[in-house]
């Protein structure tokens, strides 16, 4: 047996530490330090080509998350959170995007843009192709493994969170104004701490049985 394997897994500990909160201390609020650790995570997501084809918006202002807990079923940690993290869809790939993605490879990478037209090709040949509706489910897609990304990293800095898709995504779009920037609203999250009224935070995990689960072949 290789006796590097790990025997303790902390990341499956803050998994089960993490749960989604219903309700949050709306007297705690997270450091400058924290938001900006929970906001890199999201930035070192892993997307398809590396395209990040979405953004995602930090709501501070309380009225504009009142206006936005009206449209998300009243949810209350819309409000109580700490902070409301926005995950917004592009709802249009185009080819200006794209060109200003390789742009960012080859400075950062200080590599010539001839270099990249494989890539560039392939990209423009697939993502660009795709009809209407399939890239913007495709680029919904993406902006979700950032939401997996943040709830992990969130845990492991033992701030809660709550993923959300009980919301109204059009009214979120308008308050929002996200339409003009070509941006709609894909999913969305609070973030903060649990209030120890929260009655959730003690259950009992439910899950598929791991023989349910997974298919080893
Ligand atoms: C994409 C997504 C959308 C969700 N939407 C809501 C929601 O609108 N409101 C809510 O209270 N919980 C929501 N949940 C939380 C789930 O109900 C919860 O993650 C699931 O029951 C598993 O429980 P756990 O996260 O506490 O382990 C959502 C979860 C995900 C991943």
């Amino acid at each position: 047996m290789n006796s590097e394997v790990k025997t303790q897994n902390t990341y499956n500990e803050d998994l089960n530490w993490r749960y989604a909160t219903k309700k949050f201390d709306a007297s705690k609020k997270l450091s400058q330090e924290e938001l900006e650790q929970i906001l890199e995570s999201i930035q070192l997501t892993a997307s398809s080509y590396g395209l990040q084809p979405y953004e995602v918006i930090v709501v501070e202002n309380e009225e504009i998350r009142e206006k936005l807990k009206a449209v998300a079923w009243n949810q209350t940690q819309v409000t109580d959170a700490s902070h409301l993290l926005v995950f917004a869809n592009l709802t249009k790939v185009t080819e200006g995007y794209v060109h200003n993605y390789l742009d960012n490879i080859a400075n950062t990478r200080n590599i010539s843009r001839e270099d990249l037209k494989g890539m560039e090709d392939m990209i423009k040949n697939t993502v660009l192709q795709l009809p209407a509706q399939a890239q913007e489910i495709w680029a919904a897609k993406q902006a979700y493994i950032a939401l997996g990304n943040l709830l992990s990293s969130a845990a492991n800095l033992k701030i809660d969170t709550c993923p959300m898709e009980g919301f109204d995504a059009e009214k979120f779009d308008e308050i929002l104004g996200l339409k003009e920037r070509n941006l709609t609203t894909a999913v969305i999250a609070p973030i903060g701490f649990r209030s120890s009224e929260d009655y959730y935070q003690d259950l009992a995990k439910v899950r598929k049985a791991k023989s349910d689960l997974i298919e080893i072949i």
